[in-house]
C-alpha cells in the first residue's frame, strides 16, 4: 500500500520551501523505502531551491541522511528491513565501463528508484540528487542504501551522504594527500571543514583555511588547520606562499565554487601540485587563467564528484573511524531541527551562522 508522508517541496525558483503531504509508493524490484533519522541541510539543497542545478520543479529536497530500511522490493539482497543504512546519491551500476575497469567511483550509468513520488494530486516530484530526504520516508534505489555500524548518531552519520564525504574525499581521493603535505582549502563550511578534517586524517603536515567569515575560520582550526586567512581582509595566495615557505601548497581545494576562488587556488598551488574543485559552480559561471601556466606548473587540476567516494568502501570505514574518536562528525552538527525548520535553516547558511543545521525526525 502507497503511504502518505510530509517532507519538504520546493515549488518554483526562489519560493519558501514548504511541508506537503507526499506519496511513497511500496518498493519495486531493486527499491527500497526508508524511514528517515536525520537530513542535513547542504547547500546543494538551496542550489536547487534557486534553480541553480535544474528546472524539474517540483523538488523534494534533502540528500544528506541517515535512517532504517522499512521494507525492500523483489530481488534486493544488499540490505533488509531494520538495517541501519546512509542513503548515497551514487548507486554504482556494476557493469558500466567505469565499473568493468575497476574504477566504480567513476561508475557512469548509476541509478535512483525508477518509481515516482508523487504530491497526493499526483503530480510527480523530482527528489534532489535521487534522494528527497527532508521527509519522514523515501524511495531509493537499494544500492543508495549503505549499511553502517547503528552505534553511530544519525544526525553525524547522515552527514557522511554528502558534504562530509564530498570534503574529505576531495583531499583524500581526489587530491590524494598524504603525509606531510601542506593543503590550502578555500571556503569552511560543512564542505571545506571536512577537507581540513580529511587533510588531518591523511597527514598533511600544514593546513591552511581560507574563508571570509572569522567564524568559520575558529571551527576551522578545531578540524586541524594550523594557519588561517581572511581573504576580504588579507590577499590569501601571498599568505599561503608565507606560510609554506614561498612555494604554495601541495594541495588547494576550491570548496565554494566561484571563478575568483579557482583561480586564487591555481596560483597558490605550488608547481606540480593539485587543485581539486569541489565547490559546484552554476551555469552562467567561466574561468580564465594564463594558459602557459597552466602548462608551466605542471600538476593537475581535478574535479570531485562526491569527493571521489565509492559509498561501500567508505561509509563503513569512516564511521569506524569517528567511533574510534579520530573522526569528529558531531562537530559538523550545529542544530538540530524538526522538517518545518529547513527555510530558516537555508537563511542561517547564508548568514554563515551553521556547518550543518541537521533535520531530525
Ligand atoms: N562536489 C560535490 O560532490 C559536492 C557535495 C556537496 C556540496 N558541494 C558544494 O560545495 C560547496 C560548499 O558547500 P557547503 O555546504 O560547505 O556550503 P556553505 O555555504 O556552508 O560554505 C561555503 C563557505 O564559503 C565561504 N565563502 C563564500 N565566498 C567566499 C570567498 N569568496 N572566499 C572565501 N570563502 C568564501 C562562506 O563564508 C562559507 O563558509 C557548495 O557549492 C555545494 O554545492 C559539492
Ligand atoms: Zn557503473
Ligand atoms: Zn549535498
Amino acid at each position: 500500500m502507497p503511504q502518505t508522508v510530509k517532507g519538504v517541496i520546493s515549488a518554483a525558483v526562489g519560493e519558501p520551501v514548504a511541508i506537503a503531504n507526499i506519496v511513497i509508493p511500496d518498493p519495486g524490484p531493486g527499491e527500497a523505502v526508508v524511514a528517515i533519522q536525520a537530513c542535513g541541510v547542504c547547500h546543494t539543497d538551496l542550489h536547487y531551491r534557486e534553480g541553480g542545478i535544474n528546472n524539474d520543479f517540483p523538488f523534494l529536497l534533502g540528500h544528506e541522511a541517515s535512517g532504517v530500511v522499512e521494507a525492500v522490493g523483489e530481488g534486493v539482497t544488499e540490505v533488509a528491513p531494520g538495517d541501519f543504512v546512509i542513503l548515497n546519491w551514487r548507486a554504482v551500476c556494476g557493469d558500466c565501463r567505469a565499473c568493468n575497469r575497476g574504477r566504480s567511483h567513476l561508475c557512469f550509468s548509476t541509478h535512483n528508484a525508477e518509481q515516482k513520488m508523487t504530491l497526493e494530486d499526483g503530480t510527480e516530484l523530482s527528489p534532489a540528487l535521487g534522494i528527497g530526504a527532508f521527509a519522514e520516508k523515501t524511495l531509493v534505489a537499494s544500492g543508495q542504501c549503505t549499511k553502517v555500524d547503528p552505534d553511530a548518531s544519525p544526525a553525524a552519520a547522515g552527514l557522511l551522504g554528502c558534504g562530509v564525504m564530498a570534503g574529505i574525499g576531495a583531499a583524500i581521493n581526489t587530491g590524494g594527500v598524504g603525509r606531510g603535505d601542506s593543503v590550502a582549502v578555500f571556503g569552511c563550511g560543512g564542505v571545506g571543514n571536512a577537507a581540513i578534517a580529511g587533510a588531518k586524517l591523511a597527514g598533511a603536515s600544514n593546513i591552511i583555511a581560507v574563508d571570509i567569515d572569522d567564524r568559520k575560520l575558529e571551527l576551522a582550526k578545531g578540524f586541524g588547520a594550523h594557519h588561517t586567512i581572511n581573504s576580504r581582509e588579507e590577499d590569501a595566495v601571498e599568505k599561503i606562499q608565507e606560510y609554506t615557505g614561498g612555494f604554495g601548497a601541495d594541495v588547494t581545494i576550491d570548496a565554494i565554487g566561484l571563478p575568483e576562488v579557482y583561480k586564487q587556488c591555481f596560483e597558490a598551488r605550488d608547481l606540480a601540485g593539485t587543485v581539486v574543485l569541489v565547490g559546484v559552480p552554476t551555469p552562467e559561471m567561466k574561468i580564465e587563467l594564463p594558459f602557459q601556466e597552466v602548462f608551466g606548473r605542471g600538476g593537475s587540476l581535478k574535479s570531485s564528484w562526491y569527493g571521489d567516494c565509492l559509498p561501500s568502501r567508505d561509509f563503513p570505514m569512516l564511521i569506524d573511524l569517528y567511533r574510534q574518536g579520530r573522526l569528529d562528525l558531531d562537530g559538523f552538527v550545529s542544530e538540530t531541527i524538526a522538517l518545518d525548520g529547513v527555510e530558516e535553516a537555508f537563511h542561517k547558511m547564508e548568514r554563515g551562522e551553521v556547518l550543518r543545521s541537521v533535520v531530525v525526525i
